[in-house]
């Protein structure tokens, strides 16, 4: 439904069987009956209402990852869609959450007050994000404006967001999941086990195990989004089309860069988006470009293929990847008001930001909306940090400067061992609690998260 000022959704989230694995029957926790859930689009500067109806027997929590969105409907952890009689998840210690839990439904008012990207939106329960994503709960949202659509970039069916996830599953199908929850978090060993993540040994892209796509020899615009829960890739064409540099990226986590840049591979974290265009007119007809991780082995190297097609004849190109695509207004790390520094740290079976469990309610820093700030994050292993609100500019990783997925507008960036990287921030227009976390979805469980109050 729409209106002149609105764009409206309603999704049901509710239990559904789907066939992943072939012959074989998974009970997928879905937006809508299917994995990954639909697809939402918006118009940049029009409002969308999101209705989310929860028919799943757990509460459930919807966040807009990559949203410039106000707190009440940014999917705050006290913000829970309960479902008919359930109760709202405790914190840690058995405290009620702040917030304004509700029963049934939702509505989530997005103002898309934002730049065309490739959004995304999952699960949040505190505790509970890990397990709810795995399930299936993960689609996309694209946000589209003019200033894109003008430029002659692939579009139509040649336009394709790819959702990668691994999963593993269980003989007869189900999904493979350990449990880990607050409950289980003071049994020694249980977490320990997975402590640094949970992987799975199949890859899956928009819910199939290791798809083949048919192209023409054109170009493609690929939106890559890794939705794992925590495993890394480094995204390569195999072979590489002759002379390299296959993958042509245009946009980051927050939309357009500035500039096409030509990359061998692409390292992605978990929840980062990078939108590539890919010339398959590089390659001779029939040929099978598969799109591998080298991070991986066997067969979790594989992630999906592309089959060229075989027509000597290429059809007409009507793409091109223009020299400049948008303009990025520079955040100067000098002028920046406020200098906040993060330590991501384990301590026993948590993963902590400086030295704290996730409190819902105690904010570790108040930024003045409108103000720049630094934020330094410290670490000793890999972190995929991710904020809420407002999308950063990553200004360095130390002494080793801007690393090659580090452009453009992010909302996520991957901390490496022993690296203090510093963003630029300015959060803008609302005023209340966001969160801020680790995007290894068991690290976030475990912990890994902070509020910031914005006023
Ligand atoms: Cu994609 Cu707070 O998460
Ligand atoms: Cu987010
Ligand atoms: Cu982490």
């Amino acid at each position: 439904r729409t209106d002149a000022t609105t764009d409206y959704y309603e999704i049901v989230q509710r239990a559904a069987d789907l066939e992943i694995l072939p012959g074989a029957r998974t009970t997928a926790w879905t937006y809508g009956g299917t994995f990954p859930g639909p697809t939402i689009t918006s118009r940049s500067g029009r409002r969308t209402v999101v209705r989310h109806r929860n028919e799943l027997p757990r509460p459930v929590v919807v966040h807009l990852h990559g949203g410039h969105t106000p707190h009440d409907s940014d999917g705050y952890p006290g913000d829970e869609i309960l479902p008919p009689g359930g109760r709202p998840t405790m914190a840690m210690g058995g405290h009620a959450m702040p917030g304004n839990p509700v029963m049934g439904h939702r509505d989530y008012t997005f103002p898309m007050d934002q730049r065309a990207a490739t959004l995304w939106y999952h699960d949040h329960r505190m505790g509970f994000t890990g397990a709810s994503v795995w399930r299936g709960l993960a689609g996309f949202h694209l946000v589209h404006d003019d200033e894109e659509e003008r430029l002659p970039l692939p579009r139509g069916d040649r336009d394709i967001p790819l959702m990668i996830a691994d999963r593993s599953f269980e003989a007869d199908g189900a999904f493979r999941y350990p449990s880990i929850d607050r409950t289980l978090a003071t049994v020694p060993g249980v977490h320990a086990a997975h402590m640094n993540g949970v992987l799975g040994d199949v890859i899956l892209v928009n819910g199939v195990p290791w798809p083949v796509h048919p192209v023409q020899r054109l170009r493609y615009r690929l939106r890559l989004l890794n939705a794992s829960n925590a495993r890394n890739y480094r995204l390569a064409l195999d072979p590489p089309p002759p002379g390299g540099q296959g993958m042509v990226q245009i946009g980051s986590d927050g939309g357009l860069l500035e500039r096409p840049i030509a990359h061998e591979g692409i390292d992605a974290a978990p929840a980062e988006r990078f939108d590539v265009v890919v010339d398959f007119a590089r390659y001779r007809p029939g040929t099978r470009v598969r799109l591998v991780n080298l991070l991986g082995s066997g067969r979790t190297r594989e992630v999906m293929a592309f089959d060229v097609s075989s027509s000597a004849k290429a059809p007409r190109e009507d793409a091109t990847v223009p020299a400049r695509l948008s303009r990025i207004p520079r955040l100067d790390p000098a002028k920046a008001a406020v200098t906040r520094t993060f330590l991501l740290q384990k301590r026993g079976s948590s993963w902590q930001i400086n030295g704290r469990d996730y409190e819902p309610g105690r904010p570790l820093a108040r930024p003045k909306l409108g103000q720049l700030e630094l934020w330094r994050f410290v670490t000793d292993l890999h972190h995929p940090i991710h904020l809420h609100l407002d999308h950063f500019q990553v200004v360095g990783r130390g002494t080793r400067g801007l690393g090659p997925s580090d452009h453009g507008w992010k909302d996520t960036m991957d901390l490496r061992p022993a690296e203090a990287a510093e963003v630029a921030v300015r959060f803008t227009d609302y005023p209340g609690s966001f969160v801020f976390h680790c995007h290894n979805l068991e690290h976030e469980d475990m912990a890994m998260m902070a509020d910031f109050t914005t006023e």
